[in-house]
């Protein structure tokens, strides 16, 4: 009887091991999909199963409440005519599309706040592994305000005083860096599968060097300072790396056509084509690439809405071919996706074939008419993620960075009280935060498509009458094949094809499912 106990409790302990997925702890919001619960002594987990040959892994999510649910299946060589699924994608292997770069989220002062702010060391393990950690999404990149943003507490700028201070004199990182920013992402460098690719961005520099003197409205930069600026950027670059902290890539100013729109609240500073093209040739791209220390520090320009690659960013490189020679790529808000075409992006691909183009900032809730800032458990937003990941990754993206890593039930802090939704809602009252379905969302790319893969051609064989399921493929570093599949109506099956080999996939309604398998031999 003994011996039959022990060999349960290690029969428990081993297959525990083997399956150590924690599952959500759901909590249903009514009329709405389910949040999963992280408390001071449970967190959701999820590994990664390495695919056996001839088999797939699969993980699906979905509106009823599967969370990363997973399931596994056999390719077959031969087709069976009565499985049901009459719309078939067929996986290429012959051309090879963009690599990717990676996948993450920000580091605002607001994340940052909350984060420190747990009360339990637990609980501030459990968020950052569950975006990083090897048990986690598997994040490998992070955005990180230069200075503030409007997700900060109040208006600051390194070396506010003395004014005019042409020789940056007086630059010290903030409160917020010391407190928040960094000891956040020393954590998470710590726990993380991959090196952590940092995007730094401006909102507003300090006043004194705006032509306006104020935190937001039309001010661009004051012709005596040109310079100053260039510097401002590459002096933030050199006081994280005493942190131990590198910065993979710059962008040129976040968003700065909102400095011309009569609507912005939140810090900005505003750039011409022209005098931006002026400022990369003679200022930023010089200080940065022509200098010894952090000449390996990319370029990213536009950092604003894609409708601004045709009326902006073709405008400065007509004017400032020599742009050309500084910048490394171009990123994108996602704030007008849904007015905007897609190809737009596919023609800046096209026409500067040596530049990439990488989503630098989204969000849900930030529209006027979305009265609820915060939408608990709403299934349609992680849907709006999926949908925008696959849009941008078909038309070339190298990755995709979320803002907000953590926010409050009220969307904040902001300054401006411009709240918006985020991944995690943390309750610090009652010492939990929750998963929203966007997390989930995320970390179906995420975790499975790691820097390096490479996108493939799917071609999609149906009915003239049946709704397309949306799609995208990768090539991974592990040799294997990852596909994610997005089902916006009932429950379907589909085929999967590759070569003589055909499996066929069983979608939930609503749902989103990433299926991972060993590439052919032959194909590498
Ligand atoms: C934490 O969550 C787990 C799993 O849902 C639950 O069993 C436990 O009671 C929770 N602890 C607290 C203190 O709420
Ligand atoms: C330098 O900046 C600090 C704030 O970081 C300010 O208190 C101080 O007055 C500034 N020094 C000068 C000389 O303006
Ligand atoms: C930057 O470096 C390049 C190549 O080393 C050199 O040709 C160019 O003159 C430098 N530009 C400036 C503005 O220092
Ligand atoms: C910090 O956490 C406490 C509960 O532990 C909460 O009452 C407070 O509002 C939190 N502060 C912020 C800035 O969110």
């Amino acid at each position: 009887m003994a011996s039959l106990i022990a060999v349960t409790i290690f029969t428990l302990i081993t297959s525990g091991i083997v399956a150590a997925d924690k599952p959500c702890a759901p909590r249903q919001i009514e009329k709405r999909s389910v949040v999963c619960v992280c408390n001071a002594t449970y967190c959701d987990e999820i590994t990664r199963a390495e695919p056996a040959s001839g088999k797939y892994v699969a993980y699906t999510s979905s509106e009823a409440g599967s969370r990363f649910k997973k399931h596994e299946g056999e390719f077959t060589s031969y087709y069976k005519w009565n499985e049901g699924a009459s719309h078939t994608l067929v996986i290429d292997l012959s051309k090879k599309r963009q690599t990717i770069e990676g996948f993450g989220g920000a580091v605002t002062d607001a994340a940052g706040i909350h984060w420190s702010n747990f009360s339990s060391a637990r609980l501030q393990d459990y968020l950052i592994n569950s975006y990083f950690g090897k048990n986690g999404l598997e994040y490998n990149m992070l955005r990180v305000p230069i200075g503030g943003c409007d997700f900060s507490t109040h208006f600051y700028a390194y070396n506010e005083l003395p004014w005019n201070d042409g020789q940056l004199t007086n630059y010290t990182l903030a409160p917020e860096d010391f407190n928040y920013k960094i000891p956040m992402i020393q954590h998470i460098k710590e726990v993380a599968t991959a090196d952590i690719h940092i995007v730094a961005t401006v909102w507003s520099p300090p006043k004194w060097m705006k032509t306006n003197e104020k935190p937001s409205g039309p001010g661009v930069i004051k012709n005596e300072f040109m310079q100053t600026y260039a510097d401002y950027i590459a002096k933030f670059i050199r006081e994280y790396k005493k942190h131990d902290i590198d910065v993979w890539a710059v962008t040129t100013t976040n968003e700065p056509q909102n400095a011309f729109l009569p609507f912005t609240r939140f810090q900005d500073l505003g750039w011409t084509p022209g005098k931006m093209g002026q400022w990369i040739i003679n200022n930023l791209g010089p200080t940065i690439k022509n200098s010894s220390d952090i000449n390996h520090v990319k370029i990213l320009t536009v950092d604003d809405q894609r409708f601004t690659i045709p009326l902006w960013f073709n405008v400065m490189v007509a004017k400032h071919p020599e742009v050309l020679d500084w910048i490394d790529g171009i990123g994108v808000h996602w704030y007008t996706d849904k007015f905007t075409p897609a190809f737009i992006l596919e023609e800046t691909v096209k026409n500067h074939p040596d530049k990439f183009v990488i989503a630098t900032e989204a969000c849900e809730g930030s529209m006027p008419w979305q009265t609820e800032k915060v939408s608990l458990g709403d299934w349609s937003r992680a849907q709006s993620y999926i949908h925008d990941i696959l849009e941008d990754l078909n038309y070339n993206l190298v990755g995709w960075i979320d803002w907000n890593l953590c926010l409050d039930k009220t969307g904040g802090p902001n300054w401006v009280k411009n709240f918006v939704d985020s991944p995690i809602i943390v309750f610090p009252e009652n010492n939990e935060f929750v998963k929203q379905p966007m997390f989930y969302a995320m970390g179906h790319f995420s975790k499975w498509i790691p820097r390096g893969s490479v996108r493939l051609d799917v071609e999609e064989q149906k009915g003239l009458l049946e709704k397309s399921v949306d799609h995208v493929a990768f090539l991974t570093p592990r040799n294997t094949i990852v596909v994610v599949l997005h089902n916006t109506g009932n429950a379907r099956n589909i085929r999967v094809q590759l070569g003589e080999e055909h499996t066929v996939l069983a979608l939930e309604m609503a749902s989103v499912t990433t299926l991972e398998f060993l590439a052919p031999s032959i194909s590498s």
